[in-house]
């Protein structure tokens, strides 16, 4: 029985967490494998919204076990404020169900505000992170002077441990950034008050993700951020500091390679993208603001007004090749209704050569000038489509080309923002 990974592939924002709550009633857990509170993901159910930064999104799914890998570094005031939420909500109780990882690390109000004060400082050359404290927290696993959710379990331990880091810190802080030295104990005590309510909850998650899916239980890894994001494959510096690509799923979560089963990319029928770095196809004049308006493209976690382009089948036929798609899940594909024309990208023009993948250098990629096809447009309401049959002819068209340009089968699209407003092609299960 299947673990199944569900991940971006392109930058970000493109229905992960629509997908992923597709699944919700077939699954026993959902797993959240990298990034942190960076992450927003939208679920639709009945005309409601719910945002989740942390929690995986099937979670609304009272049945299944919500769980976060040691990959995913957590913002507890936010974790909870979310479990919260949802209680608030009418939605389930998940700190009765929730396991978390004793080896996920902790951001702490230092890593929000050294992110804050590094952007500030890189000025022109900034990353425009989502100033949540995601990247030095990451930094800091790296350099080994992490705080980890099992130092809760530890008093001393953990006061030595944030006494050291912002021994480093605070100079740092003072003495590059003219800002004020932060109190260890205070933040100490502030996340030692989480320890009463952490502690049920911490697990030895690869254990238990392993012995269920020997039991044959059905296992979602639910990517954040997407491919191009990624560390080490994504458009590097302009990314984020994990792992949200499929391999990173077993190091975030704790499963070998051969417990994945099938690997889902989400995409959206356009592109996307928040923050700074290169992006060929998109598109500064009144078309991109169309798709920002027609798509509601604002960030779900900062709000920001994400930049718009059309498809572009390089960047997802790259996500396709490192992480072996089995299939693409489209979304948004009625947000494209109403043009008489669709530009799709299916090469590059690289200072005067034409290449039909992904460069591998960021020089190149920088240079990258989208060569278009154009395809038809339809103008017919597709929100109530159901069946590939129920589209336009044009629309079936735009499906199937991109198909064959990203050389991977599409499962599923996306016909509106509602949990039912889906085509189904191919189970995900
Ligand atoms: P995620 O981070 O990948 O989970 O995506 P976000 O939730 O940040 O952004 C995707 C947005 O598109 C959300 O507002 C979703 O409700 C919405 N959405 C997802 N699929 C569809 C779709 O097929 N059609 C439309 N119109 N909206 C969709
Ligand atoms: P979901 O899971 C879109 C982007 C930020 C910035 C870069 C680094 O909702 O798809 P970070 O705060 O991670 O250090 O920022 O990554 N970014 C996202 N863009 N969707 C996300 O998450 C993102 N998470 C981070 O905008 O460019
Ligand atoms: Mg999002």
């Amino acid at each position: 029985m299947p673990g199944i990974v569900v991940m971006g592939a392109q930058w970000g924002d493109e229905g992960k967490g629509k997908a992923t709550d597709q699944l919700g009633d077939r699954l026993d857990y959902c797993v959240r494998y990298s990034g942190g509170n960076n992450a927003g993901h939208t679920v639709v159910v009945n005309g409601e919204k719910h945002a989740m930064h942390l929690l995986p999104s099937a979670v609304l799914n009272a049945n299944l076990v919500p769980v976060l890998g040691n990959g995913v570094v957590i913002d507890l005031d936010v974790l909870f404020g979310e479990i919260e939420t949802l209680r608030e909500r009418g939605g389930p109780d998940v700190e009765q169900t929730m396991k978390i990882s004793t080896n996920a690390h902790i951001i702490t109000t230092y890593h929000q505000t050294i992110d804050k004060v590094t952007e500030r400082f890189l000025g022109k050359n900034k990353i425009g992170t989502t100033g949540r404290g995601v990247g030095p927290t990451y930094s800091d696993k790296v350099n080994r002077i992490g705080i980890r959710i099992q130092d809760l379990l530890d008093e001393p331990i953990l006061r030595a441990k944030v006494e050291a880091a912002l021994e480093q810190k605070n100079q740092l802080l003072v003495k590059v950034y003219n800002r004020r030295a932060l109190d260890p104990d205070q933040v100490a005590d502030h996340l030692l008050s989480y320890a009463e309510r952490v502690t049920p909850l911490m697990a030895d998650v690869p254990r238990l993700l392993n012995t269920a899916l020997d039991q044959g239980k059905v296992v979602l890894f639910e990517g954040a951020q997407a491919h191009h994001l990624d560390v080490d494959h994504g458009t590097y510096p302009y990314v984020t500091s994990s792992n949200p690509t499929a391999a990173g799923a077993g190091v975030g979560a704790g499963v070998g390679p051969t417990r994945i089963d099938r690997v889902i990319g989400i995409a959206k029928a356009y592109t996307t993208r928040v923050g700074e770095g290169p992006m060929p196809t998109e598109l500064l004049d009144d078309d991109g603001e169309k798709i920002r308006t027609d798509g509601a493209e604002f960030g779900t976690t900062t709000g920001r007004p994400r930049r718009c382009g059309w498809f572009d089948a390089l960047v997802v036929e790259a996500a396709a090749t490192v992480n072996g798609f089995t299939d693409l899940f489209l979304t948004k594909l009625d947000t494209l209704t109403g043009w008489e024309k669709l530009p799709v990208c299916v090469a590059y023009d690289v200072d005067g050569e034409r290449t039909d993948v992904m460069p591998s250098t960021q020089t190149e990629f920088h240079h990258a000038v989208p060569v278009y096809e154009e395809l038809d447009g339809w103008t017919e309401d597709i929100t109530g489509c159901r069946s590939l049959e129920d589209l336009p002819k044009a629309a079936r068209l735009y499906v199937e080309r991109l198909e064959e340009l990203c050389r991977v089968r599409v499962s599923g699209i996306g016909v509106g923002q509602g949990r039912e407003q889906v085509i189904m092609i191919n189970d995900l299960l």
